[in-house]
């Protein structure tokens, strides 16, 4: 099958290179989807399981890209809940090859079925961010209505679904952003905007809850702005302060199905809405991830067309 390799890690996308690879097998539990569309996290080349399995052993040549739509074709022994024909999406295990290829062999329990009116390109567009943003408003910030949630990087892949669930949910939503972010940031639902490069990011006030994709000094200088019993929610690593009275949480996203399930139900009725940048080829899918100029919002790979 054809697929995208990366064997250097200091490479980076420059490393990356479109090859043939054998089809996977589906293992205990698992099935193999034939993949329609896949979604890639540019930062992916950055993290340790493109390059090691659980081990710690080296395991290049990898494949990258976690987010996955597209059709059932194998179950694996023993593996319930999906069958061969079915539409799918979801998110891939991170220490196994991903979805930048034309199949991929994933555990059943990581994916959930698309409808069958949910574009494969608005389904591999969903998982991460969708997922990200579920988990990190509502299982570890446990937002309620009527709380301020103070959602960074709001007109980004992962804000962007931050401010529309936290709004939806009944939220306070205070979006930030580069200067150029303040219409789309708002577009998606933030209701305020801080400008991160002109604005005071102190003059917010008190939030109850901070969704951090930052890190860093944004991150730190968040914190100070949470009210006692709030959280600071973060998906870029560990935060450097720690302040009393406030719930301090840096995750890495699971597949889950049923949130799967509750992130689609609301892309097929209009509440929410996903942020795809471009739409690219595996053909053409090397030369996109290595354009020079700055894509807003997630790239896309159509693998069939
Ligand atoms: N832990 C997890 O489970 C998890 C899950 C998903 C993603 N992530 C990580 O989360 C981060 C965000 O992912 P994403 O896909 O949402 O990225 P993204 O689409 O690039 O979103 C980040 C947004 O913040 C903006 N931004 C960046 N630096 C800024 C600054 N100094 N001031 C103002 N605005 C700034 C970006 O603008 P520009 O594009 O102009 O820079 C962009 O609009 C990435 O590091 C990703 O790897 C972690």
């Amino acid at each position: 099958m054809k697929a995208i390799i990366v064997t250097d890690q200091a490479a980076g996308t420059a490393g990356m290179q479109l090859t043939e690879r054998p089809e996977p097998e589906a293992g205990i539990n698992d099935v193999v989807v034939r993949v329609q569309a896949s979604g890639f996290t540019r930062d992916e080349l950055t993290w340790p399981p493109t390059w090691t399995d659980r081990q710690g052993g080296h395991r290049t040549p990898s494949i990258p890209g976690h987010e996955v739509a597209g059709v059932v074709t194998a179950l694996g022994y023993g593996t319930t809940g999906l069958s061969v024909g079915q539409r799918v999406f979801g998110l891939t295990d991170w220490y196994r090859n991903g979805t930048l290829a034309e199949y991929v062999a994933v555990e059943a329990r990581n994916l959930a079925a698309l409808p069958g009116d949910v574009e494969f390109a608005v389904g591999a567009s969903l998982p991460m961010p969708g997922l990200t943003a579920w988990q990190g408003l509502f299982d570890h910030g446990h937002l309620t209505a009527g709380q301020s949630v103070l959602v960074h990087g709001a007109a980004g892949v992962v804000g962007s679904m931050a401010a529309q669930l936290a709004r939806e949910h009944g939220a306070y939503v205070i979006g930030t952003g580069r200067a150029a972010h303040r219409r789309m940031a708002l577009d998606f639902g933030a209701q305020e905007f801080i400008d991160l490069e002109n604005d005071v990011l102190e003059d917010v006030g008190g939030v109850d809850l901070v969704f951090d994709v930052l890190g860093g000094e944004i991150a730190k200088r968040s914190a100070g702005l949470i009210r006692a019993g709030g959280t600071l929610v973060t998906i870029a690593g560990p935060v450097q302060t720690r302040p009393v009275n406030v719930l301090t949480v840096d995750f890495v996203v699971e597949s889950d199905r049923a949130q799967l399930g509750e992130i689609v139900r609301r892309v097929r009725d209009g509440r929410l809405r996903t942020h795809i940048g471009e739409v690219t080829t595996l053909a053409d899918a090397v030369a996109a991830f290595n354009a020079t100029q700055r894509i807003n919002g997630k790239t896309i790979v159509r693998v069939r067309s």
